[in-house]
């Protein structure tokens, strides 16, 4: 069967997306976001995954508000990005495994999930910044099975189905009859809102909580409804959801999380920035 590594999570923000084609990542503005990323990469090179499955959401790139699923799977052989407007540089395709797509729709749909399967799939930044941070030199070496959850139209779904979804993904994971290594990457977050009377709204207090959450009491944000984690996370820091949705995953390679590392700064464009590994147990 195949082995759940373990998971990170990471912001994505488009900026990134232009530092990293503009080679700014050792300038002050910079540095301490970036350097928050070699651990994580030192802990990939170990744990060796091949294959990732991704917890994003898209902008408005592959799905626009008139279709909006709640969650959508992608069984792509392969992931193209383009650009939904911000004016960054697009990633080469990346590879999707088609075998571990559908043994996650499978288990989803038995599990009473009744996904979005999308056999053809654009990715946005929130799909490749965090790619090319986790492998910033050549082609990215794993391949995607990316899972999309919506956080920019409501209704949004609430946390704990999220974290649920999660669990359901985990138990694909684990079942799936291969041996093949696999990490779970969440996109998004942490607190940010870019709109709106709250514009530049930003709560380091509940994103530290939420991150300490995840290592020893991951159904904690469970407890809130979406409109809370809105009033405590912003409109867009609802992305955080992703991350929930990961740790759910970790569940099914056993109770407990080892952390790795955590990276947390402030801000980059709008967003409170975070980056965690967490090494399955
Ligand atoms: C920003 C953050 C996001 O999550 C996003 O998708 C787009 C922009 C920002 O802070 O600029
Ligand atoms: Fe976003």
């Amino acid at each position: 069967m195949a082995k759940i590594i373990g998971g990170v999570g990471t912001s994505h923000i488009p900026a990134i997306g232009g530092a990293i084609h503009k080679g700014l990542q050792d300038q002050p503005y910079w540095k301490p976001f970036f350097s928050g990323f070699p651990p994580v990469r030192d802990w990939l090179a170990t744990a060796r995954p091949d294959v990732v499955v991704l917890f994003y959401n898209d902008h408005g790139l592959n799905f626009f508000l008139d279709k909006m699923p709640t969650f959508a799977v992608g069984a792509a052989p392969q992931y193209i990005s383009a650009d939904e407007g911000w004016g960054i540089p697009t990633q080469p395709p990346v590879a999707g495994n088609l075998d571990l797509s559908w043994h996650v729709i499978e288990t989803l749909i038995d599990a009473e999930f009744d996904v979005v399967t999308c056999q053809e799939m654009l990715v946005d930044h929130a799909c490749t910044l965090p790619l090319k941070l986790l492998w910033p030199e050549g082609e990215v070496p794993v391949q995607i099975v990316p899972v999309c959850i919506n956080t920019v139209q409501f209704p949004l779904p609430k946390a704990s189905r999220v974290y649920a979804l999660g669990q359901a993904v985990g138990r694909a994971i684990a079942s799936w009859d291969s041996d093949r290594r696999v990490a779970v990457v969440a996109s998004g977050g942490l607190s940010h809102q870019l709109d709106g009377e709250r514009a530049g709204f930003i709560n380091k207090p509940f994103d530290l909580q939420f991150l300490d959450s995840l290592e020893s009491n991951p159904q904690w944000a469970t407890q809130f409804s979406v409109h809370e984690l809105v009033e405590k996370s912003g409109t867009q820091g609802v992305e955080l959801l992703m991350w929930l949705a990961m740790r759910g995953a970790l569940t099914a390679a056993g109770p407990k999380v080892r952390r790795i590392h955590t990276n947390y700064h402030i801000p980059i464009s709008n967003t409170a920035t975070a980056v965690m590994a967490l090494e399955a147990a």
